[in-house]
């Protein structure tokens, strides 16, 4: 077997997944070289922003490798207000993001449902249905996510850790919230309430064979995933998984397998969105434009209020604690200008293949109308102005 033979293929064995996932030196620059080729085909060198909110570190779950786990003494809770919540969206708007995610710790209850259900509506209501939102709160039943979806959520990101079951089972405690079937339910039921779904793995993890990831790269195939965030595995003091450390990678092979994981994506699935993962900075400085070269084509610039970054700890060393939201927009800027990407700033940046995936479908709510017959009804530069006359005298709940 070799690399630049594999590549003209049109689909790969596991084996041969396995293979390119270990491609080392004029191998690996052959991979990137043509993942990025695929990209600037498919996608174009564009970069898409989501403004990522991490509105709550409570989390009613305990998986063994997070640092917000439920069972982490060391933790300092917080959820934002309502308030603190839409004025991080407002920020994106402003800044002419094309979307918004929405980012927690699992909960439940009805409480929390209705707290989501409402922030959606008025993010919907000052952006004129303008700003794109994803969700990122876990599992919850079909009826939940349908709310939101209906409430003005079009995207929703849910990993699924490792599609090995055996694998999944070592990395969760053995108990009735952490079920492998559980997820793979709500992967379906995302699907069947219409948004653009998203999953991701961790890559590098204790246990996990090459074999596992490659079986990962065909499971989001096999599902037919619209977006993916994966990014590699990090240990954190504060968690079971500590435990197993000495059986890691060294950190600097976890990123470069992240890479590659990347890149073998964006030749499996040309047209989908790759988000190049803030785990990878957290390794190289540089780690998320290197993800642009080879494959990914959206990032997540952090706008939660910089007083709460440092409690949502998912994993050491975590980038941008100490910034605001307009530093790392201008590091941004900088960093993927060089690059060589430009930032698509007023665009939606939906995934095609869910586009080619459910063109001959009907809309499935308000929020999934056209975006042309969207964007005729007023400029930007209204909407904006609507945007500060409504911040005067719409009323907002803290929580
Ligand atoms: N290292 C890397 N990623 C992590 N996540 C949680 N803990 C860690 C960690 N220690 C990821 C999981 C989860 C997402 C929100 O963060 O994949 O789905
Ligand atoms: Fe909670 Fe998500 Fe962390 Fe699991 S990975 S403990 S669900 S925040
Ligand atoms: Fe946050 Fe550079 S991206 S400071």
């Amino acid at each position: 077997m070799n690399v630049s033979e594999i590549l003209i293929r049109e689909s790969f064995s596991v084996e041969e997944i396995a293979f390119m996932l270990q491609a080392e030196a004029g191998d690996k620059a052959m991979l990137f070289e043509k993942a990025a080729q695929l990209k600037e085909l498919h996608v174009q060198n564009k970069v898409y922003f989501r403004g990522l909110i991490e509105f709550s570190n409570c989390c009613s779950k305990n998986c063994l490798y997070c640092g917000i786990r439920r069972d982490n003494p060391y933790v300092n809770r917080y959820t934002l207000t309502d308030e603190e919540v839409l004025n991080a969206a407002r920020f994106a708007f402003e800044n002419r993001y094309g979307s918004v995610v929405l980012q927690s710790g699992e909960r439940g209850g009805d409480g929390y449902a209705k707290k989501i259900e409402s922030l959606l509506k008025k993010i919907s209501q000052f952006s004129q249905g303008r700003l794109r939102v994803t969700l990122s709160c876990g599992e919850q039943s079909f009826e939940t996510y349908r709310r939101w979806f209906e409430s003005g959520a079009s995207r929703y990101l849910l990993r699924i850790e490792s599609s090995n079951p055996e694998l999944y089972k070592k990395l969760h405690p053995d108990d009735e919230l952490h079920r492998f079937e559980t997820r793979l339910t709500c992967l379906d039921g995302l699907k069947k309430a219409g948004y653009q779904v998203g999953t991701g793995v961790m890559i590098g993890l204790p246990f996990q064979t090459y074999e596992d990831l490659a079986k990962d790269l065909q499971f989001m195939k096999h599902f037919d995933i619209d977006m993916v965030g994966m990014g590699p595995y990090l240990e954190h003091p504060h968690t079971p998984l500590y435990e197993f450390r000495d059986r890691l990678l060294p950190k600097i092979e976890r990123f470069q397998l992240s890479l590659k994981m990347i890149a073998v994506l964006r030749l499996m699935m040309k047209d989908i969105n790759i988000a190049a993962a803030t785990a990878l900075q957290a390794i190289d400085p540089m780690g998320r434009e290197k993800a642009l070269k080879v494959g990914a084509n959206v990032i997540m610039p952090n706008i939660t209020p910089g007083k709460f970054r440092n409690d949502y700890k998912l994993y050491e060393n975590k980038p941008c604690t100490d910034e605001n939201a307009d530093d790392c927009q201008h590091c941004l800027e900088a960093r993927i200008a060089l690059a060589g990407h430009e930032i698509a700033y007023d665009e939606w940046g939906d995934s095609r293949h869910y586009r080619g995936r459910t063109k001959n479908q009907e809309p499935r709510a308000k929020n999934q109308e056209p975006r042309a017959k969207r964007q005729e009804a007023r400029t930007r530069s209204q909407c904006l102005k609507d945007l500060h006359d409504s911040a005067l005298t719409t009323p907002e709940t803290g929580s």
